[in-house]
């Protein structure tokens, strides 16, 4: 990511100091209150604030699914909303913000092809239809060395993939993101090669936590968080969950993503968020919550896999220090 360097040439990332912060509960023991009723995921929901959310955005039924909710405090709507990346828009966090209004995302249609049986175009509408939406809160944590909590409403991406029968052949899954200049006016910068790629193992891709997302705060997403569907991966980097994706591929090789190309040596095909593996030019050991945690204060420890250790099977055998 571009990063920008402070005024004593220090990458910002640095500016605040590190040090731990055990602020993360059993994660068990919330899913249990919640299982009892104590708490709500509707109430959790009302904990973020939201100025922004009367934009009279559609409104998505989808029920919260206990098993994949951290209980950590969601971040407000208008910090979601407001500090992102999508560099379609430009590289400042407050571009997507301010320009993505030119994003049109209805009408819509998504490709799946590659090494499948059942190719299928679908419009975003029987997109949305494929399966029930859930409520799912994760973490999300940037390469850059900042954090989110955010509901999201999807289904888990192998529900998807289910439909479309992959080939023995299909080894990893490619999203391509719409790349039109028309709507897009940080296209004409050169700072990626465009469109956005990324890319996931097979196994990857099937795991239950990767959901195929539509909406978030209860709504479907806003243009500036991918609208009108994104990949959401939360034990990987940011940069791996794909916004305004218009073709979902399968492939026999390893797609070429974005990051990878620009900058090999900084971003990995992998990108698990990892404490233990810097970034060549900064520290991966904490992180900063947006909203709560300001610029200047003691940043939080990043958990192996973002806190998700349930996909360490995943890796098995492998050496994340190398594929990293
Ligand atoms: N998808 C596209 N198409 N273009 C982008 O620039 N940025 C990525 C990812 N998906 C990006 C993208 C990065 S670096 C991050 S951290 C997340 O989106 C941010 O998602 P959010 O803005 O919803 O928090």
């Amino acid at each position: 990511m571009l990063i920008k360097r402070g005024p004593n040439g220090i990458d910002l990332p640095y500016a605040s100091e590190i040090t731990p912060r055990h602020v993360f509960e059993s994660r068990r023991r919330f899913v249990q209150q919640l299982a009892l009723g104590t708490i709500a995921g509707g109430a959790l929901l009302e904990m973020a604030t939201r100025e922004a959310f009367a934009q009279g955005a559609q409104k998505l039924a989808a029920k919260p699914n206990p098993a994949f909710v951290v209980m950590d405090k969601p971040t407000s709507y208008k910090d979601a909303t407001t500090y992102n990346n999508f560099y379609e828009f430009g590289t400042d966090k407050s571009d997507p913000a301010r320009y993505a209004g030119s994003l049109k995302p209805r009408p819509w249609t998504i490709a799946i092809e590659g090494e499948v049986n059942k190719p299928m175009t679908l419009d975003i509408d029987s997109l949305m239809k494929l399966a029930p939406l859930e409520e799912r809160i994760y973490r999300l944590r940037c390469v850059e060395g900042w954090s989110m909590v955010v509901p999201w409403v999807g289904f888990s991406l192998s529900e998807l993939i289910k439909k479309v029968e992959p080939t023995g052949n299909a080894k990893f899954v490619e999203f391509v993101t719409l790349a039109d200049k028309a709507q897009m006016p940080g296209l004409s910068s050169p700072v990626l090669k465009w469109p956005y790629v990324e890319g996931l193992r097979m196994d990857e891709a099937n795991h239950p936590l990767t959901l195929l997302t539509v909406g978030m705060y209860g709504e479907v997403l806003p243009n500036q968080n991918g609208a009108p569907v994104r990949i959401v991966v939360p034990w990987k980097y940011g940069f791996k969950s794909a916004k305004s994706i218009v073709k979902i591929r399968f492939t026999s090789s390893q797609p070429k993503t974005a990051w990878n190309v620009s900058a090999p040596s900084e971003y990995g095909f992998y990108s698990n968020v990892n404490p233990d593996v810097d970034h060549p030019r900064w520290s991966q050991a904490s992180e900063r919550r947006i909203g709560e945690d300001g610029l200047f204060a003691k940043k939080r420890k990043t958990l192996m896999f973002n806190g998700y250790s349930e996909v360490a099977s995943l890796y098995t055998g492998m050496d994340l220090k190398k594929q990293f």
